[in-house]
């Protein structure tokens, strides 16, 4: 919870400084990122101290990591109640005291749900703020970590818990709680819409395959922009089974879904005046008789046959019925995808970069621009009309393995898109990030996509 107060009564004191900024402390060591001054009576409240660098240096994002890596100190004394101090914030600067609010309540996430004689207690951070322009930019900014808390919170819940139809209530209960609309399709209504791929992918299971479609259109008679998220709950492989190596990490296939779900809370939270419709076509990949096969080939809402080289590749088909589904029965203007799509992703960029693809520049650019703005890291990869042919069966329209995969798996839902203004984020390897970029997201989902795409759509309504 996030609390203005003017007389503030914590049980710790966090306070950051900048080393070009007057501060004359003799507890604080250089060497050190942060320092915790206890008072020589037991009755002082101890203060943590954060070091930021030199002002001129700081952004949004070390002061976010700085605060989150301070924080770990505090989880050992186990404060429940924390004053923010922002004294040796420069008024002009907002953005960096949002940054610190951001680390601190990113960093205090855990998932402790199933936990036995847990605690429970939830952070209170508490301001000293007066102004009131300063305490909103500091709310907007609490709700949407708030919301990638969320997210992380759908990600890590393991996959006998969330399963397609637990996931589509969730959403459900998120909509009725922050205020969209959400319509839920059964397996025989993805049938009857024609989602042949999608349907073929989630058949191998007692847990059937789930539509969810999100609309949160506050004002009316515009078009929306169009959000689609990889919801895999369990991705196993299917019959290409995935390595045992690989196999305890697989709920997490649904990480572009819960990112989705997290822009949808956030926009709804903070009431954005902009038109948003989200997609997820959530399934299992799992293994029984009825599983599709390898060898197989499945028509697509699209009417393009593909051609299952790779039961592991199973994304790509979820998504491109995803994809027509959208263009066909809402009215969006342009289409985001994100999808833990391919493993590649981390060979070539590790957790640092999110490759994104896109059909149209100017979209590109914004995104590109924005992310920039917000502290998320993206690459842009091309669509060359070469790769093409690497997507050709001999015997479907196209097949759903091929390389280089990363780019490819890009290629082959451009197919789907045509021609609505798109972006594509991989997401595989920094829906979690392995070895930690940030330190807001240490042994926990990073929330990738998130931020941009909030202030992205923010942005439209500026
Ligand atoms: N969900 C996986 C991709 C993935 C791998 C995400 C590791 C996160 C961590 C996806 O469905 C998949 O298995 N992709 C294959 C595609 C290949 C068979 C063409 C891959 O990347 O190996
Ligand atoms: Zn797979
Ligand atoms: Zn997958």
């Amino acid at each position: 919870m996030l609390v203005f107060k003017n007389e503030v009564n914590a049980e710790l004191v966090i306070i950051g400084y900048f080393s070009d900024v007057q501060m004359d402390n003799p507890y604080i060591n250089e060497k050190n990122d942060s320092a915790m001054v206890y008072g020589k009576n037991t009755q002082e409240i101890p203060r943590l101290y954060v070091k930021l660098g030199k002002e001129c240096d700081a952004t949004d994002r070390s002061v976010r990591n700085a605060y989150a890596k301070a924080f770990q100190e505090c989880r050992k004394l186990q404060a429940y109640t924390i004053e923010l101090n922002h004294k040796n914030f420069n008024k002009s600067k907002v953005s960096l005291l949002v940054g610190a609010l951001e680390g601190i309540t990113l960093a205090a996430y855990e998932f402790d749900k199933y936990k036995s004689g847990k605690k429970d207690c939830d952070l209170q951070i508490v301001m000293s703020i007066k102004d009131v322009q300063v305490q909103q930019k500091l709310v907007e900014s609490y709700q949407l970590m708030t919301s990638i808390n969320e997210a992380r919170d759908l990600i890590i819940e393991p996959p006998n818990k969330l399963y397609p139809e637990t996931f589509a209530e969730k959403i459900n209960e998120f909509g009725k709680r922050y205020g969209y609309e959400v319509s839920v399709f059964d397996e025989k209504e993805i049938k009857e819409l024609g989602m042949t791929a999608f349907t073929e992918v989630g058949q191998g299971t007692n847990h059937p395959p789930f539509l969810v479609v999100m609309r949160y259109t506050p004002v009316k008679g515009e078009k929306s922009i169009g959000l689609i998220g990889k919801g895999i709950t369990c991705d196993t492989g299917g019959y290409c089974l995935k390595g045992s190596a690989s196999l305890p990490y697989i709920k997490g296939d649904m990480a572009g879904a819960a990112s989705v779900v997290g822009i949808m809370n956030g926009l709804a939270r903070n009431h954005c005046q902009t038109n948003v419709i989200a997609v997820i076509a959530t399934c299992e990949n799992v293994v029984d008789g009825n599983s599709y096969k390898p060898g197989a080939v499945v028509e697509t809402m699209a009417g393009k046959t593909v051609e299952v080289v790779n039961t592991d590749a199973e994304g790509r088909l979820t998504l491109a019925d995803a994809i027509t589904y959208i263009k066909k029965h809402e009215e969006v203007e342009q289409v985001i995808d994100l999808a833990t799509l391919t493993g590649a992703t981390a060979l070539c960029f590790g957790s640092l970069y999110t490759p994104v693809f896109g059909n149209n520049e100017k979209l590109m650019n914004e995104f590109m621009n924005v992310s920039l703005e917000v502290g998320e890291d993206y690459w842009e990869m091309p669509l060359d009309r070469r790769y093409k042919q690497e997507i050709v069966s001999r015997i479907a329209d196209l097949k759903n393995e091929s390389k280089p995969s990363t780019i490819t798996a890009a290629m082959f839902l451009k197919e789907f898109v045509e021609d609505i203004p798109w972006l594509h984020l991989d997401i595989a390897a920094t829906a979690v990030q392995y070895p930690v970029i940030d330190e807001y997201s240490r042994d926990v989902p990073s929330g990738v996509g998130i931020r941009t795409i909030y202030q992205l759509i923010k942005n439209r309504r500026n």
